[in-house]
């Protein structure tokens, strides 16, 4: 765990990571994509995989891609064990500022509307609510609140 003058440290993901990220994955969401995609996105330099690591291991990921200026977040989580301390905000921070690199000047998601935590951490960090995707998700069944977060393109005033 970091103490308060070493914060959490994102970093790009390597295929080494694959199989501990869909461990968390599934001990999260009881869910997972196969190895094969995480290897291609991996491949592809229009997606964003990014994961955080403590003494013990991988405790955090977080995945995006870009299409044209619109960057969507696809996932993120945090082992049980770690939360409420950070490690969130550092992922999200890390993955929009990849988001920039890559192009997007935007970014959304989708989220659950029983995730209290997760719209949290993204209300704070300044998405804002875009409108609701009915019967979204199963297993079990909720909607989506689709929040976007949106900053000027490097040449336009912020
Ligand atoms: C959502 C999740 C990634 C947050 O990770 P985290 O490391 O706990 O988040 P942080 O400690 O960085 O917290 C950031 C902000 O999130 C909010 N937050 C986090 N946990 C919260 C909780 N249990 N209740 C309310 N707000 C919460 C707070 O606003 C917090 O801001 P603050 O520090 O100013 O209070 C984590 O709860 C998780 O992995 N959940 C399971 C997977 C999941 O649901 N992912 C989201 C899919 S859309």
């Amino acid at each position: 765990m970091p103490t308060p003058s070493e914060p959490w440290r994102p970093r790009p993901a390597v295929e080494a990571d694959i199989d501990a990220i869909r461990r968390l994955e599934w001990a999260c969401f009881h869910a997972t994509i196969s190895s094969l995609s995480y290897r291609t996105e991996l491949a592809d330099p229009r997606h964003a995989i990014l994961v955080l690591e403590d003494a013990e291991g991988l405790v955090g990921f977080a995945t995006a891609n870009v299409v044209l200026d619109e960057g969507h977040i696809t996932n993120i989580a945090v082992d049980a064990r770690c939360r409420q301390r950070g490690a969130g905000r550092a992922l999200l921070t890390a993955l929009v500022e990849r988001l920039k690199q890559l192009g997007a000047t935007a970014a959304y998601l989708e989220v659950r509307t029983k995730n209290e935590p997760a719209q949290h951490l993204y209300a704070s960090f300044g998405f804002y609510v875009l409108g609701k995707r009915r019967a979204y998700y199963w297993d079990p069944p909720d909607d989506a609140i689709v929040m976007r977060l949106d900053w000027a393109a490097p040449d336009e005033p912020a």
